[in-house]
């Protein structure tokens, strides 16, 4: 029977989970009321929801001669906050298997994957988040179990250790990454299927928002979603916990729904621009075009300046002020673009003082 909640057989399996990445707010916690669990509530990323459904529905074809599903792994990378969690939720339900949620960065040794794999029931969906961050042997003992379902474990130790294969049941990886880059490439070469999740145009948010207010039991005006939508940088988990503040916003301003006035005087509140950048998005784009002259300056140098860490702007600052045209990668280092000064209302000239 499918089940949306993470599955704890035992003491190992719970330690092995226990940084599982459920206290984030939309991305892992499966009892988050505004989490979509089918693909007909899931808006937006079309491309790939239709590719995912062509795959599963085959395989659940092949599951009345073969007596199982097939679906192959699956790694979905690209920024935090675009559902990539939630899709595996979703495909587990869909194929009626329970899912089994755990991170790269929960996951200490070869071991730690050994008690995962040896603890799942036939077709069940195993999620690792973050998986790019997997030590090396943990993901070397996936490789021949995501090929031929088999764990190679050791026992003994020195001249008299040997290897025994134990075969496991069937189960589909799910790995979600911020950066695809950084997985090695025998591990992203025994994924069937990879895909990008694209940041969510303004109609899309603007949908996840209404649905998400009606789930919360907050009114809301059209218009509110839609300045929602516009500030949220692609993002629906950033839509949603907006959302939330809007609502604090709403009761100080004793109003009943969120109105356009409720929303813009909020989302001015909190220090978010016109185009959804908030103050560590503009401190970036600040702090290159200020204290570096617009680049090109190497992400080392840009964190050393802004006191931050280097992983987190690469993995979510970066990527959107990206998107936006705001700055460019180049061998040399990160260059604000024109778009960028525009947006500061000033020119190339300005931070050649
Ligand atoms: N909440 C978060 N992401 C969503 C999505 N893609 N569709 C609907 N609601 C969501």
């Amino acid at each position: 029977m499918a089940s949306f909640k993470k599955e704890f057989k035992s003491a190992e399996d719970e330690k092995i989970l226990r940084n599982a990445p459920e206290e984030k707010d939309e991305a892992g916690d499966f009892d988050n009321p505004v989490r979509p669990l089918s693909f007909d509530d899931y808006i937006g990323q079309t491309k790939l929801k239709e590719n995912l459904l062509i795959f599963i529905n085959a395989s659940k074809k092949r599951a009345s001669s073969l007596g199982h599903h097939d679906l192959d792994h699956l790694l979905f990378f690209g920024p935090p906050g675009l559902g990539k969690t939630t899709l595996a939720g979703i495909i587990a339900k869909e194929l009626g298997v329970n899912i089994k949620i755990t991170s790269g960065p929960s996951i200490e040794k070869a071991g730690d994957i050994a008690a995962l794999l040896s603890a799942v029931s036939n077709g069940d969906i195993i999620f690792i988040d973050e998986i790019h961050r997997l030590p090396k042997p943990a993901a070397e003992m996936l490789y021949p179990a995501m090929e031929d379902f088999k764990l190679d474990i050791i026992i003994g130790e020195g001249a008299t250790a040997k290897s025994i294969r134990i075969s496991l049941p069937r189960f589909t990886l799910v790995g979600a990454t911020t950066r695809a880059g950084l997985i090695p490439s025998p591990l992203r070469d025994r994924f069937g299927f990879t895909a990008r999740l694209e940041y969510y145009d303004a109609d899309e948010l603007a949908g996840i928002v209404i649905r998400s207010a009606k789930l919360y039991g907050i009114g809301i005006e059209n218009a509110a979603a839609l300045e929602i939508a516009r500030r949220s940088r692609g993002t629906p988990r950033i839509a949603n916990r907006l959302l939330r503040r809007l609502r604090d916003y709403m009761t100080h301003l004793k109003k009943d729904c969120v109105t356009l006035e409720v929303a813009k005087f909020g989302i001015e509140s909190l220090g978010i621009d016109e185009l959804g950048l908030d103050a560590n998005d503009i401190l970036f784009l600040k702090t290159v075009i200020e204290k570096f002259g617009g680049g090109p300056v190497g992400i080392e140098t840009i964190a050393q300046a802004m006191n931050d860490e280097k992983d987190t702007l690469e993995d979510v600052v970066e990527p959107y002020l990206v998107a936006c045209g705001f700055i460019q990668r180049s061998k040399k280092g990160r260059v604000a673009t024109e778009l960028a000064y525009r947006h500061f209302g000033l020119t190339k000239e300005d931070s050649l003082f």
